[in-house]
């Protein structure tokens, strides 16, 4: 999604926003640009594709000034070519947004009749002509900045420059987060703290419906009606965390390799090791505690992958605390009209805590006055701020744009909580906890362990690289973690694969198998394992090249010979969804390095989803 960088500094800005903008291409983006204010002049340079070719252009032809504003754009209204990249002008105006203007159309069409022309198809462009049209009718700039912002309908960050004003960024927020730095005699603004984390660690987050007067040595912050506001400042852990690759190719192998060490901080939130017993921690709202003994059904929300960990933690919630779960894509889920149990308790799992669908489901499911729970990675996030309880991963920040870590870690929080609710719902004895505590403890070190099959299952991505279709089949757990790889294996390599409950591959999809045809399953030697092998038989009786992920007694049970095997640990079932996530990440990671792909930002994706 779009990153946005202001800076009111007391050196020249434009090579410091490139910069902060770098730690915002995690995000995902097709174009870049900068503003600044040199003398009375307002200056821009914008470039297609990524910020090396902005650098280019600034090397070229430098910026100076000590105030500016920066983007990274996502194209949403309009093609990622330089006329639509971000700043937008307007004879005295600049302005970056990230967002979705909805009643763009009919601003736009007034703002015409008014005298303004367009240059680009965005939807941003409306509010530079708004600001400019605010100063034209005699307001000041802020009145004018906020004038405009008030017009608007639709979910937006944005920064507001004028190029009368050597002292002023106005920016304001409804929907997506903005994060304001304070340095000495600089005042910063970003798309998250990390942006910032070169130039300070002092953050105050501004939240839904804020905006903010920015000069180099104060801000104010007013609510929508114009009411100043106090926000906390805080102290932002995003500066002390390390945002490089270290001496891993990609972002997305260095979170595959952190996932043992994060897999363990997350669990050790949930899990009372000495006391082998699971301590559900929230940061929520204690005035709402969670108490799974009353409930009589959950339903749980997310999209791409966090939704996967959830369907995955259906199998969990169900068998070990007899508690019925409804699992839904968000985007389907606030149109489907779902009837909400009383004693209901809906869970929303997100890493980045923004994804607008996700947000959408959850302000639904708050009007029907059910108990809201969220599970994210990024706790100032605004979905863990409109929740009732709060279950952090502690991945870190997730760089990648597939998630890998994030998922492993929504994993551990959803196993404990799964595990806690049987506990409090009597359907697990303590001795049960005990033991489950402990196989729950394992999943470190097993994911360790599998780490050392990398170099192995890379050579089998190898095979994977030159097909243009691959199956993947699971049951169970295993059905989910099917689909994540299918969905892993798409975002980075672009090769078009499927996942099936192993069971359904007769029901239709067998018809796809040929020869041509690589086949996915995954099998750990469980109770449902001979059903599998039986899918899996039906497969290579019709030349499907099967590569099956087991353990040594699924590969020897397995007795087929020929098929390409990746052979796990034997392993406690609770934890095989966490730890077989591992080598399903790295057989997409490997097949998209042999593709060339860009592994980090695949084409046309964004790390935070803020438009619905
Ligand atoms: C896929 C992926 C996406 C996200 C989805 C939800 O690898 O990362 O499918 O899982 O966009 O994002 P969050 O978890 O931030 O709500």
């Amino acid at each position: 999604m779009c990153g946005i960088v202001g800076i009111v500094g007391s050196r020249p800005v434009a090579p410091l926003i490139v910069d902060a903008l770098k730690r915002l291409e995690y995000r995902g983006y097709d174009s870049a640009g900068v503003a600044t204010l040199e003398g009375e002049i307002l200056d821009r340079r914008r470039a297609e594709g990524k910020l090396i070719n902005l650098e280019t252009r600034l090397n070229a032809s430098p910026l100076s000034g000590n105030i500016g504003i920066g983007h990274t754009r996502w194209a949403t209204h309009g093609a990622p070519v330089e006329v639509n990249a971000h700043p937008h002008f307007s004879s005295n105006v600049a302005v970056v947004h990230n967002g979705i203007i909805e009643n763009f159309r009919e601003l736009r069409q007034a703002l015409e009749g008014d005298g303004f022309t367009f240059t680009s198809q965005t939807d941003t462009e409306v509010i530079a002509h708004l600001v400019a049209k605010g100063l034209r009718d005699g307001l000041e700039p802020i009145e004018a900045a906020h004038s405009a912002i008030t017009q608007l309908h639709g979910a937006f960050a944005l920064a507001i420059m004028f190029g009368t004003e050597a002292d002023l960024i106005v920016a304001g927020r409804n929907g997506p987060p903005l994060a304001i730095g304070h340095g000495e005699g600089e005042m910063y603004l970003g798309s998250d703290a990390v942006a910032l984390a070169p130039f300070t660690d002092r953050i105050t987050y501004l939240e839904d419906g804020d905006w903010v007067v920015i000069r180099r040595n104060a801000m104010t912050i007013y609510n929508l009606k114009g009411v100043e506001v106090n926000r906390d400042e805080q102290k932002s852990i995003g500066s002390a965390l390390m945002v490089d690759k270290g001496n891993h190719r990609h972002f997305m192998l260095k979170e595959i390799y952190e996932q043992p060490e994060v897999i363990g901080h997350t669990l050790a939130n949930y899990i009372d090791f000495n006391g082998d017993k699971i301590a559900l921690r929230d940061m929520g709202d204690n005035q709402n505690p969670l108490d799974f003994a009353n409930l009589d059904r959950l339903n749980i929300t997310a999209c791409g992958t966090a939704y996967l960990a959830g369907y995955t933690s259906k199998y969990w919630f169900e068998r070990h605390a007899r508690l019925p779960v409804d699992i839904d894509v968000a985007s389907e889920f606030r149109y489907r009209e779902v009837p909400m149990s009383e004693k209901g308790m809906s869970l929303f799992i997100s890493q980045s805590g923004e994804t607008a669908d996700t947000l959408a489901g959850l302000k639904y499911c708050e009007q029907a006055g059910q108990h809201l729970a969220a599970i994210v990675n990024v706790r100032e996030s605004t979905i863990a701020r409109s929740s009732h309880n709060v279950f952090p991963t502690l991945a870190g920040p997730e760089i990648g744009v597939a998630s890998t870590k994030a998922f492993t870690c929504q994993l551990s929080v959803l196993a404990s909580l799964a595990v806690g609710a049987g506990v409090q719902r009597g359907h697990i004895s303590r001795e049960q906890e005990i033991k489950l505590v402990r196989e729950l403890s394992e999943a470190p070190r097993y994911a360790n362990d599998v780490l050392k099959l990398e170099d192995s299952i890379k050579a089998l991505a190898h095979t994977l690289a030159n097909k243009e279709h691959v199956l993947y089949l699971g049951r169970d757990t295993n059905y989910p973690l099917a689909m994540e790889g299918a969905l892993k294996l798409k975002e980075l390599s672009y090769i078009h694969a499927e996942a099936y409950a192993a069971g359904e591959l007769k029901h239709g999809p067998i018809a796809l198998i040929d020869e041509e045809m690589p086949v996915v399953v995954i099998a750990p030697y469980d109770r449902i394992f001979e059903k599998t092998v039986s899918n899996m038989q039906e497969v290579a009786a019709r030349g499907g090249q099967i590569i099956l992920i087991t353990d040594p007694r699924g590969a020897q049970e397995a007795g087929m010979d020929g098929i390409k095997t990746i052979i796990m640990p034997e392993m406690p079932e609770i934890i095989t969804p966490i730890i077989y996530s591992l080598p399903i990440q790295m057989l997409a990671y490997h097949t998209a390095v042999h593709v060339g792909t860009d592994v980090d930002q695949p084409r046309n994706l964004a790390k935070s989803v803020t438009v619905e």
